[in-house]
């Protein structure tokens, strides 16, 4: 049973992630005050998505109750609410991003939606034979799939940095990967399956000393890190709403609008538009010409509000935070018989990926599913770093920043449970 929570965090955040102020955080997520299975839910599968706030919820809840009408279309009252809403909503991605115009934040689905913009757009425009882009060996499907099938069509080459045993990306390999065949460098920003952060910076300078165009995805990296395109220099920058304690079915693409304004539209239909006729079309302008059909008005109205949620607390303290988070919970992992962590990257964000020797990540998981432990089990969407480490599967705990030390130590509980089941 879920009782509503407290607004808190309207003030300023000073002390909201020490001592009890952690517990006033925790107070914003209803789901977290569960049981599940007769126990307290630990909720660590949070790179999968993560939980909502109330203002979250009740951002949304407002909009359907009071607010409810399309954008960018209607001239009554209703419509004009909505649709300052949904472009207050662009600002604050704006903002979060810190990218020089609004016009260069485009609403999509998700990241997985907004690379395939990106593939589809970009890449089937600019694509020839032979050309290549070059992504890394720890990509999600969804930094990999759309290229492959572009790459197809284009016969063009999908080519791929190499990582090391810690799950670190070899530069030198990038390095000497890049050359006048490469079109576009598509990499991830913060690993979901290793948790590795990878040196961004250092990317996109060598990519662009010889003028190629890069892509991040950072979905990974958004709830965790504080991102400012304009200082990394990407020239697109994609990530979801939902892992960013926003709604599912939202995502952002961040794009150069000088880059953007020479791409055509992806989807055709509705509001990509300033005139039709049966013999030609004219496109909207940005960033509407990327933004066909009715949008998800409410899913970007409450992504608004989960980015004013967490720049209350600042971005810069959520990582510190976490990082001592993965600390503790590296050294209490560690101390398992048979556990091995899957990515040790000297630079990590809050992933623990482990194989425990002889039992499968599945029933890893199924036993800490009983004990209210909530991990993910899988290949986490990254088959190839599965093959990369030689396992098939990995069990991983995913963090944010309502989590505490005593998650940490009910995994560390759960997994020797697990250890003595299959003794
Ligand atoms: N990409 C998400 C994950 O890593 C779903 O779990």
């Amino acid at each position: 049973m879920i009782t509503p929570g407290r607004q808190v965090t309207e003030e300023a955040c000073q002390d909201c992630l020490v001592g009890s102020g952690n517990e006033r955080l925790r107070q914003d997520f209803p789901a977290l005050r569960q049981k599940v299975h007769g126990k307290p839910l630990v909720y660590l599968d949070n790179a999968a998505t993560s939980q909502k706030p109330q203002v979250v919820i009740d951002t949304i809840a407002r909009y359907y109750l009071s607010e409810n009408s399309n954008v960018h279309r209607g001239v009554h009252f209703l419509s004009d609410l909505a649709t300052q809403a949904y472009e207050g909503a662009r600002i604050r991605v704006r903002q979060f991003l810190n990218a020089t115009h609004d016009r260069e934040i485009i609403f999509t689905r998700g990241t997985t939606d907004s690379i395939n913009l990106v593939a589809h757009s970009f890449g089937r425009s600019r694509l020839r034979a032979g050309d290549e882009i070059l992504i890394s060996a720890m990509e999600h499907h969804s930094n990999i799939v759309p290229w492959q099938m572009v790459c197809e069509e284009k016969g063009a080459r999908l080519r791929v940095i190499p990582i090391n045993d810690a799950g670190e990306l070899i530069l030198e390999e990038y390095e000497r990967l890049l050359s006048d065949r490469t079109k576009l460098v598509s990499v991830v920003y913060v690993s979901n399956a290793l948790g590795t952060i990878n040196p961004v910076r250092q990317i996109i300078a060598l990519a662009h000393r010889r003028g190629i165009p890069v892509l991040l995805d950072g979905a990974q990296a958004a709830p965790h890190l504080r991102v400012d395109v304009q200082e990394l220099d990407c020239d697109f920058y994609a990530f979801s709403g939902h892992k960013l304690f926003g709604p599912t079915g939202t995502g952002i693409l961040y794009g150069r609008a000088d880059l953007l304004e020479t791409m055509p539209p992806y989807q055709g239909g509705g509001d990509m538009i300033s005139a039709v006729t049966f013999e030609k079309t004219i496109y909207n302008s940005l960033p509407y010409k990327f933004e066909a059909g009715t949008p998800h008005i409410a899913g970007a109205i409450g992504l608004g509000a989960a980015i004013d949620y967490v720049q209350r607390i600042g971005l810069d303290r959520i990582a510190a935070y976490e990082h001592d988070l993965l600390a503790y919970g590296t050294g209490l992992l560690s101390a398992i018989p048979g556990l091995r962590i899957i990515g040790t990257a000297r630079e990590k964000a809050g992933v623990l990926s482990f194989v425990l020797e002889g039992i499968h990540a599945h029933d890893v998981g199924t036993i800490l599913d009983h004990e209210g432990v909530a991990i993910r089990a899988g290949h986490h969407c990254a088959m190839p770093v599965m093959k990369r480490f030689g396992v098939p599967a990995t069990a991983r705990a995913s963090l944010a920043f309502y989590n505490t030390r005593e998650d940490l130590e009910a995994l560390a509980k759960g997994l020797h449970k697990v250890n003595e089941v299959f003794a």
